[in-house]
């Protein structure tokens, strides 16, 4: 093969990755879920609060979707997990920067796997006088759920159980700019 049509795979191409959802999928699937919270929002004081940094890419897309008036604000948690699995500590490394009392707060994460960092979440905000909260998420792995009344709201999608990259979510730090949710196939490679 000549050289100038070898393709040298870049982050986007990356053969380690295998597509879970695609770009239009994903695209289709925010559309709907802004749908439903403008629909439920309607004359609502509405704040969407993302946690950080997994969920900044749905929350940027989600937003956009929703035809409301609305403000937003993040939190930054660290939940002390070892290799596998979450502990069920959060510390809070970073707050929302406005009162939430009398308002109508939707939690945007990135994915809920065991239900522990969400729960602890839950319980800090609920002493915070909100009117409302619930919770958005683009991912549900509800296989390894240890907090099985956790209730999300507004799901994207139910997934496997199994570790994905991508639209936000990262392994060490990377991979949060994949436009698709990706799933690596040798993480030795990555
Ligand atoms: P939980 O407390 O086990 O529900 O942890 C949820 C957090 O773990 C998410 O907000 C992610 O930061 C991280 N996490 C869980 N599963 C995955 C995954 O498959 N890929 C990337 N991050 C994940
Ligand atoms: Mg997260």
């Amino acid at each position: 093969m000549p050289a100038s049509t070898i393709q040298k795979s870049t982050e986007f191409t990356n053969t380690n990755l295998e597509v879970l959802l695609s770009e239009a999928d994903i695209k289709r699937r925010v559309a709907e879920l802004g749908k439903q919270i403008a629909a439920d929002y309607a004359d609502k004081d509405l704040v969407v609060v993302g946690v950080l940094k997994g969920s900044c890419v749905f929350l940027a897309d989600l937003i956009r979707a929703v035809d409301l008036p609305l403000t937003i604000d993040f939190m930054a948690v660290s939940s002390y997990k070892d290799a596998t699995k979450s502990s069920g500590d959060v510390e809070i490394l970073k707050d929302v920067s406005q009162p939430l009392r009398g308002k109508d707060v939707i939690v945007v994460e990135d994915i809920v796997d065991t239900g522990l960092t969400l729960f602890r979440l839950l319980e800090i905000l609920g002493s915070r006088g909100a009117t409302s909260i619930k919770i958005a998420s683009l991912l549900d792995k509800p296989e390894p759920r240890i907090k099985k009344e956790l209730k999300i709201d507004y799901c994207g999608f139910q997934i496997p159980n199994k570790f994905v990259v991508g639209y936000g979510l990262d392994v060490a730090g990377r991979y949060r700019n994949l436009p698709f949710i990706g799933v690596v196939k040798n993480p030795e490679l990555a």
